[in-house]
């Protein structure tokens, strides 16, 4: 079976996955977003992106567009908790960009907030949807850290247990 890793990744979060899902993965090509190939010769293609307002981030969309008729599992790191409703909201969004698309599975995990992001969000108001209240700055500290050795392991038992699915 041909495999593609695609990964969109503004801080390495996500690259991290990236990388550790290339070497679980023996014989999956490894690409980044901005040259990824055709997708048109791979039976599987895992797109990795960054949670950017509750969707997949720009890049990875415009490369989403290329995408039709073709098995797809998802993997993304975002700063909310990874069992939250947002989260569940986010990958839905995203995968409703790829409709014709058979979404085999995905995979999510929190990623490090840029510290630039975190400090802009300390000068909002609290009252403001992103501002500094105790359990956002909480959310903030956890993400911190992430993917860790745990997020990378269960990355990889997820990919790997997509492809074997597929292969059988
Ligand atoms: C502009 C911007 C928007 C973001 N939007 C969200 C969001 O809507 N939900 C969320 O949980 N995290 C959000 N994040 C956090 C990132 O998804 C998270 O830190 C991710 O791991 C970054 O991945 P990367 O290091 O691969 O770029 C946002 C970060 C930035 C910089």
């Amino acid at each position: 079976m041909k495999t593609l890793i695609v990964y969109s990744s503004k801080t390495g979060n996500t690259r991290k996955l990236a990388q550790a899902l290339h070497l679980a993965l023996s014989d999956a090509e490894l690409c980044r977003v901005e040259m990824a190939p055709n997708p048109e010769p791979y039976d599987l293609i895992l797109l990795g992106f960054w949670i950017e307002n509750a969707v997949a981030d720009e890049k990875m969309k415009h490369y989403m567009e290329r995408l039709h008729g073709k098995k797809v599992g998802l993997f993304a790191t975002l700063g909310a908790y990874p069992d939250s409703k947002h989260a569940a909201e986010s990958l839905r969004a995203t995968a409703s960009l790829i409709p014709d698309c058979d979404i085999a599975g995905h995979f999510i995990c929190q990623g490090a907030i840029d510290p630039e992001l975190i400090e802009w969000m300390n000068t909002l108001p609290k009252d403001h949807g992103y501002g500094p209240t105790e359990t956002r700055k909480k959310l903030w500290d956890d993400a911190g850290g992430h993917p860790n050795d745990e997020d990378l392991k269960a990355a990889c038992e997820w990919a790997e247990g997509l492809v074997e699915k597929e292969t059988v």
